[in-house]
């Protein structure tokens, strides 16, 4: 059932406002300035001693284990990183024993991910999941982990279960950090930031008319370039996915810092750049490289806390808490590759070539 709307992506776009309070529901701790995660099973001895975190996942869900990786760092200061489930299989990883595995998945059925778990846990390696569906294989493998409460996503292209699945990673974030050294104040800081998410998710929903019109002017492209940095390059390489996927337009994202390292060569009139500037200590940098941008003609569409003045289009998205930007920042993107998917006339639920679970190699 589509509840009114044409597609199930938009419908599951939509659905974003319940889905973060979902995810949010019921775990927040007021008292301890923390979250409760009934099913982690990880003793806060233990989480104490984690001295890694490796995030294993594919697609879209390795997107959001990018930024995954960026909130645990930030919140609870133990060295992490995502890598593609597929990757780390084939390349006979070094497996240790401090080091505390998580697979993300939204189907919890996706092949190389439980392939990735099962050789971890052949191993001896403690695996949490980060999933959506209740009781799938990748939940039942790992010996405990966070769901992602985003509902049943149809739609082959993910929209709602990226944003929900990052929440669910602030959450493990705050609530390692608050077993580490994050502060009460810093904890509660998050905790009313992940508070505002739903209305401010409603509110950029509120641009959808302004998007569908950038949309129709941008999907004459043939290919665009998206660049982020740090917090941002995780959205950028993200919104570049959903462009390629529902759209069928090339997009190619790049670390904004990487420009001069080579794809600067590519921008002139014909080739768009869609840049993620947040509000944040990095704000000149990327003003920067939107001025490098801009002098060699290329077309600027920014998602950004403020007008851009480089930026020939600005989409203003309300600003969070610096770690929680990329939660929002996405949002807009989503619905720009929606749209210019819609007016190139794309079967949007059901992309050429792609399936909604991979379950093969
Ligand atoms: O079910 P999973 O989260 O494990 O799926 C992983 C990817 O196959 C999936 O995210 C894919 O990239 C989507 N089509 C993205 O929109």
């Amino acid at each position: 059932d589509m509840g009114g709307h044409d597609t199930y992506m938009h419908k599951e776009i939509v659905e974003q406002v319940e889905a973060v309070d979902r995810v949010l529901r019921g775990r927040i701790d007021d008292r301890f300035a923390t979250v409760r995660l009934g099913g982690l099973n990880l003793e806060p001895g233990e989480a104490r001693r984690v001295r890694r975190i490796k995030i294993l996942g594919c697609g879209t869900s390795y997107h959001a284990g990018q930024i995954g990786a960026q909130l645990i760092e930030e919140l609870a200061r133990i060295p992490a990183d995502a890598e593609p489930a597929s990757e780390f299989r084939y390349r006979d990883p070094v497996v240790d024993p401090d080091t505390l595995y998580v697979a993300v998945s939204q189907s919890g059925e996706t092949y190389d991910v439980l392939a990735a778990v099962q050789e971890l846990k052949r191993k001896g390696a403690r695996v949490l999941g980060v999933v959506n569906v209740v009781g799938s294989a990748i939940a039942r493998e790992a010996d405990g982990g966070v769901y992602v409460h985003a509902g049943p996503e149809v739609c082959v292209v993910s929209t709602k279960c990226f944003t929900n699945t990052v929440v669910a990673f602030a959450l493990l974030a705050l609530h390692l950090g608050r077993i580490r050294d994050l502060s009460v104040s810093d904890g509660r800081r998050i905790i009313e930031g992940l508070r505002r998410l739903p209305g401010q998710i409603d509110e950029i929903l509120k641009a959808e008319s302004e998007i569908k019109a950038l949309a129709k002017d941008f999907a004459t492209a043939r290919s665009m370039l998206f660049i982020g940095r740090v917090r941002g390059y995780p959205v950028a390489r993200e919104a570049s996915l959903k462009l390629k996927e529902v759209s069928y337009i090339h997009a190619e994202a790049y670390p904004a810092s990487e420009l001069k390292h080579g794809p600067l060569a590519l921008v002139e009139p014909s080739m768009p750049t869609v840049a993620i500037v947040p509000d944040d200590e990095l704000l000149e940098k990327n003003r920067a490289a939107l001025e490098e941008i801009k002098a060699r003609s290329g077309r600027i569409l920014a998602v950004a806390h403020q007008e851009q003045e480089k930026a020939d289009h600005t989409i203003v998205v309300p600003k969070n808490e610096h770690e929680l930007d990329p939660i929002l920042m996405g949002i807009p993107l989503q619905l720009f590759a929606y749209h210019t998917a819609l007016a190139l006339g794309r079967d949007i639920d059901k992309p050429r070539n792609l399936a909604k679970s991979v379950t093969v190699e």
